[in-house]
C-alpha cells in the first residue's frame, strides 16, 4: 500500500489451508528481527469486529441473506482498518491479517455470486482503498483443506462445490498480479512455508528503502 511508513501483509487461503499457523510463525521470525509487528484476523480484530464475527460465522443464522453477510464482513473490515490497520501502518508497524478483502471477493464475490465487481467496490468504500502491499495465498485443495475443518462455522459448512470455487476464485486472482501475490502450495512443509514468506517480507522492506 502506498503512503503509509508501514507494510501490510495479508494471508489468504480457503478453509484449512494452515494460514494462522504461519500467521503466527511470521510473527515470530519477525519479531525475532526486531520489526515492529502486529497480527490480526478477519472478520475480526477490534471488540466491534468480534461482536460483528459472532453474527457472521454463527451456524445459528443458516440462510442469512448474502447481501446482509457481504455487508458484515465489509463493516467488520472497515472497523478493523479505521481502529487498527491504518494507525498500526502509519506508526511504521508490519500488520498481519489473516485474510482480508480476497476473501470476501472468493467467498462472497465469487462463491455466494454476488459478483467480484460490487464486492471489490464495496470494499473499497469500507477500506478508503486499503490495499495490501504483499498477500500470501496458501494454496490447497477444499476437499484437503475441509478436512482438516472440526467444528465447521457457517460458511465451512457450506458444500464442496462452494468450497471449489472459492479456491479457484483465490487462484484466478493472484494469477492476475503476480506481483502482488506469494503462491505456496499449502501441502508444502510448515517450515519451508513460513521461510519462504519471510523471505519474500524481507524483499518487500527492501524495496521500500531504495
Ligand atoms: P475462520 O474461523 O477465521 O476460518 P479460517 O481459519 O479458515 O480463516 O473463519 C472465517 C470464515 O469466514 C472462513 O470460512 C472464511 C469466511 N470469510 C468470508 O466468507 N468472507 C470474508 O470476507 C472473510 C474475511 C471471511
Amino acid at each position: 500500500m502506498t503512503n503509509t511508513a508501514g507494510l501490510f501483509i495479508a494471508l489468504e487461503g480457503g478453509d484449512g489451508a494452515g494460514k494462522s499457523t504461519q500467521a503466527r510463525l511470521l510473527v515470530d521470525s519477525l519479531t525475532g528481527a526486531g520489526f515492529d509487528v502486529v497480527l490480526t484476523r478477519e472478520p475480526g480484530g477490534t471488540p466491534a469486529a468480534e461482536a460483528i464475527r459472532s453474527i457472521v460465522l454463527s451456524p445459528d443464522y443458516a440462510g442469512l441473506d448474502p447481501r446482509a453477510e457481504a455487508l458484515l464482513f465489509a463493516a467488520a473490515r472497515s472497523e478493523h482498518v479505521h481502529r487498527l490497520i491504518r494507525p498500526a501502518l502509519d506508526r511504521g508497524a508490519i500488520v498481519i491479517s489473516d485474510r482480508f478483502v480476497d476473501s470476501s471477493i472468493a467467498y462472497q464475490g465469487v462463491a455466494r455470486g454476488l459478483g467480484v465487481d460490487v464486492i471489490a467496490e464495496i470494499n473499497l468504500w469500507a477500506t478508503q482503498d486499503t490495499v495490501p502491499d504483499l498477500t500470501v495465498l496458501l494454496d490447497v485443495d477444499a476437499s484437503t483443506g475441509l478436512g482438516r475443518a472440526t467444528d465447521p462455522n457457517r460458511l465451512e459448512a457450506e458444500p464442496t462445490a462452494f468450497h471449489d470455487a472459492v479456491v479457484e476464485a483465490f487462484r484466478t486472482r493472484a494469477a492476475g498480479d503476480p506481483d502482488r501475490y506469494l503462491v505456496i502450495p499449502a501441502s508444502n512443509a510448515p517450515e519451508s512455508i513460513s521461510a519462504q514468506i519471510h523471505d519474500r517480507v524481507l524483499v518487500e522492506l527492501q524495496r521500500r528503502t531504495q
